[in-house]
Formats: C-alpha cells, sequence, structure tokens
C-alpha cells in the first residue's frame, strides 16, 4: 500500500520543513539587502499572497487528487502524452535543485564544524573571514566531503520513508529551529541599535522600489515554498481526502514567513548595533556574520546555534527535494524504497559534484559566463522551477479545471467555499489568471529578454 502522513499535523510539519531552508535564512536577509530593505520586504510579503501560495496551494491539489508522483498525478489530470512528460520534467527539476542544494548546505555543514572548532570567534576583520572562506573553497576535499556528508545525512532519513523518516524527523526538528532562531532574534532585540535595524526593515522607503525588487520578490516567494519542482506534489500525495487543505496550507506559509522575518531580525538588529561592514551575497553569512560572532558576547555559542540551525534547515529541505524522484521510482517503476533512495541520493551526488568543484578544480569553467555552481542556480531556480510552478496552475487552472479542482480542494473543509465564497473566488482569480500572468513575467524578465 503506497504511504500516507500518520496525521495533518505531520504533513504541515514535512511542509514547513521543506519550506524553511536556505532561502529563508540565507538567500532572504541578503536580497533585503541587495533591495532596498523594507520595501522588499513590502513585496515579497504581497507576492507571496498573489503568487506563492497559490501555487502551492494547486500543487498540494494536485497530489491529494491523484496519490501519486507528479509524473502519475500529470497523466491523470493532463490526459495525455505532453502532460505526462511534463509531469517526469517537474521531478528531474527536483533532482537537479537537490544536487546544487547539497552542495552549498554542504559548505554551511562545514562552517558547523568551523564554528565548533572556535574558528569562526576569531576573526577582528571581514577580509580576515573572508580569507579563511577563500581557503576552505580551494579544497576540492573539504567541498565534496560535506556534500557527501550531508546527503549521508538525508540519505539516513529518507531511508525510514513518510511516516518514521520524514514525518518523525520533521516533527522534532521544527519546532527545534524555530527555538533557535527565536532566540537569536531576542538576543538581536536586546543589543543597543537593534532600533535601527528594524527599522531597515519594516520602514520602507517607497523610493527606493525597483523593477528588479519586485521580481525577485516575486521569484523568492515562489522558490522558498518550494513550489515548482514537484515537492509540494509529492508531499500533497501522501495526505488522505479527509484532510482539510486550506487550513494546513495555511499555517505552513504564514511559518515559512515568519521563519524569513525572524532570520532577517536576528541577521540586521545584530549588524546594525555592531558596525561590521556586510558585503553581500552569501558573503553575508559566510564571511560579515563570523566577524559578527568575533566581537559579540556568547559568540561562540551563537555561531554554533546559528550553523546547527541552518544545516537543519537544509537538511529537511533537502530530503524533499529528492521525494518527488524516490516517488517516482517507487510508483512509476515499482522499485522498493530503499533501492530509490539510494539511486537518486547519487544521482544528486554525482550531479551535485561539479558545484562542489566549482570553486576548485573546475573554477576555470564557465557556462554562458557564469561560474557552474551559479549556472545550476540560475537553470534552477530562474528556468526550471517558474516553468514547474507555471506547468501546475497552467494545469489545474486550464486543463483539469478549475471547478473540479475546487471541489477537491474544497473536500475536508466543511463547506468552506459555501461559507465565504471570496475564498474561491480568490484561488479561482489567481490559479487562473494572476499566478500563471506574473510567472511569465518574472520568467521573461530573468532570461534578460525583456
Ligand atoms: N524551500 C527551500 C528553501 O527555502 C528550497 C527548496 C526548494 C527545497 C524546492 C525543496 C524544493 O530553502
Amino acid at each position: 500500500m503506497r504511504e500516507s502522513w500518520r496525521s495533518r499535523t505531520g504533513f504541515v510539519l514535512a511542509a514547513v520543513g521543506s519550506a524553511i531552508g536556505l532561502a529563508n535564512i540565507v538567500s532572504f536577509p541578503y536580497m533585503v539587502e541587495q533591495n532596498g530593505g523594507a520595501v522588499f520586504v513590502m513585496m515579497y510579503l504581497a507576492s507571496l499572497a498573489l503568487i506563492g501560495f497559490p501555487v502551492f496551494v494547486s500543487e498540494v491539489v494536485i497530489g491529494r487528487a491523484a496519490h501519486s508522483s507528479p509524473t502519475g498525478a500529470f497523466r491523470l489530470l493532463g490526459r495525455n502524452w505532453a502532460w505526462t512528460k511534463t509531469g517526469t520534467g517537474v521531478v528531474l527539476t527536483g533532482l537537479i535543485v537537490s544536487s546544487f542544494y547539497s552542495a552549498v548546505a554542504g559548505w554551511i555543514l562545514g562552517y558547523l564544524v568551523e564554528a565548533l572548532s572556535g574558528r569562526l570567534t576569531s576573526f577582528d576583520s571581514v577580509a580576515g573571514a573572508s580569507g579563511h572562506y577563500k581557503a576552505l573553497l580551494a579544497s576540492p576535499a573539504w567541498g565534496l566531503s560535506f556534500h557527501a556528508l550531508f546527503l549521508g545525512l538525508c540519505l539516513f532519513v529518507l531511508f525510514g520513508g513518510v511516516r518514521s523518516g520524514i514525518e518523525r524527523a520533521s516533527k522534532v526538528l521544527m519546532p527545534l529551529l524555530f527555538a533557535v532562531l527565536l532566540y537569536l532574534a531576542i538576543y538581536g532585540l536586546t543589543l543597543p541599535d537593534a532600533g535601527t535595524g528594524l527599522r531597515y526593515l519594516f520602514s520602507p522607503d517607497w523610493s527606493e522600489i525597483t523593477t528588479g525588487a519586485v521580481l525577485m520578490a516575486l521569484g523568492q516567494s515562489f522558490f522558498t515554498l518550494s513550489a515548482g519542482q514537484g515537492t509540494m506534489i509529492t508531499y500533497g500525495s501522501y495526505l488522505s481526502k479527509k484532510d482539510n487543505l486550506v487550513s494546513s496550507c495555511i499555517p505552513i506559509v504564514l511559518a515559512d514567513t515568519l521563519i524569513s522575518l525572524l532570520a532577517a531580525v536576528a541577521v540586521f538588529t545584530t549588524l546594525a548595533s555592531t558596525n561590521v561592514e556586510s558585503t553581500g551575497g552569501l558573503d553575508l553569512v559566510f564571511n560579515t556574520l563570523p566577524v559578527v560572532f568575533s566581537r559579540i558576547p556568547g559568540g561562540f555559542l551563537v555561531a554554533v546555534l546559528f550553523f546547527l540551525l541552518v544545516t537543519l534547515a537544509a537538511l529537511t529541505s533537502e530530503i524533499s527535494a529528492m521525494e518527488p524522484m524516490i516517488a517516482y521510482l517507487v510508483d512509476e517503476h515499482k522499485w522498493s524504497r530503499s533501492r530509490a533512495v539510494i539511486v537518486t541520493g547519487l544521482s544528486a551526488f554525482i550531479l551535485g559534484v561539479p558545484c562542489a568543484l566549482s570553486a576548485n578544480l573546475m573554477s576555470g569553467w564557465a557556462v554562458f559566463g557564469k561560474s557552474i555552481l551559479d549556472a545550476y542556480i540560475f537553470l534552477a531556480l530562474n528556468v526550471l522551477v517558474p516553468l514547474g510552478g507555471l506547468a501546475a496552475v497552467l494545469l489545474v487552472g486550464w486543463r483539469w479545471g478549475m471547478k473540479s479542482a475546487l471541489t477537491e480542494l474544497g473536500q475536508g473543509t466543511g463547506e468552506l467555499f459555501n461559507r465565504r465564497p471570496w475564498v474561491a473566488v480568490y484561488f479561482r482569480f489567481c490559479i487562473k489568471y494572476l499566478a500563471p500572468a506574473l510567472i511569465v513575467v518574472v520568467f521573461v524578465r530573468a532570461l534578460g529578454l525583456l
């Protein structure tokens, strides 16, 4: 028999675990920094409501309707060869995401070891921290071994299956993560210049708004919810018809947003109070924060907690990026779960090797002027993931049809759409028209065609 979640809470926690990851804790703060502070935060919140959430719900409802991997789900609802192949394309996107995601998460795991060794609290300048970062990245063995170790940890959870693996791990890890982040944010708030950090985050200066920032916010709202690559279709496929989808999805999106905001509060209050210059991008985590950790009291503990937390967040995301492929092999090819887990893990490892080597042995390689890692990220985030999300909303809105989809979505909600007709209007409008239109704009823009 096909596996399912033990409880609705199990699904909610696993989906929260998937959604919360490097995009919340690592990318969100630096995107805020690059895109005008509070203005970006506001745009991000708006795009979550208008695009992220409708796409997310579409994927979960596709999964629950079909109770199968994205391939089977697209076959059932799309009813032809092209839709079925699109479903398989979505599964492959998941595999690509899991390959570079693991390479980057490997660095975070490596930094946890650095933090434990005390090295991350020994820098008095960004230049010192950055020299250390570059030296680590220059070592192929360092990148490869943490890529492998991180994937190994993920496989360990995945072997356990849906209930005793993913569901159980998420139940422990998610509350722990929240507690650690809350501690860091409260810590930041008690620092002398916390107010400056908060104003930067929450008091928008609308003159700073740029098209680039709007589009970045759209893309971010999408990736942070793990939409567009089969994860939510697969997680939705382990739900039962009795479960209320609407009230399950709302806390997931809220928790994801809360964590991004908490991470930003922790980062910007601490930065404001320590006067450390930020160099932007991934450097924020690898170069700037270590200097902050070196200056604040209790920095050692804060550094260890921070990297532990990000590793855990990345772990529950990584397993969710691999699950569509595993479900595909189990559902479509009748493989045993363990065989599917091993083959998926090995494929993610092999595909991720060039990413782990992109700053050292393969640093001379360039794809369209980008390093190998950047090319993977670009291909996944700017091309494949938007296409996967577009496919989901088009499938629901135009092929399967809003009427059937709303009937499926309404199951288990106790006649929600009769009691509150505007909820149905919101879903119909966003899924059928707004989300596809906005995704096309982001997509075209991201490819530099606009
Ligand atoms: N949502 C995850 C994050 O925020 C990334 C992710 C995307 C994970 C897609 C799985 C699938 O880091």
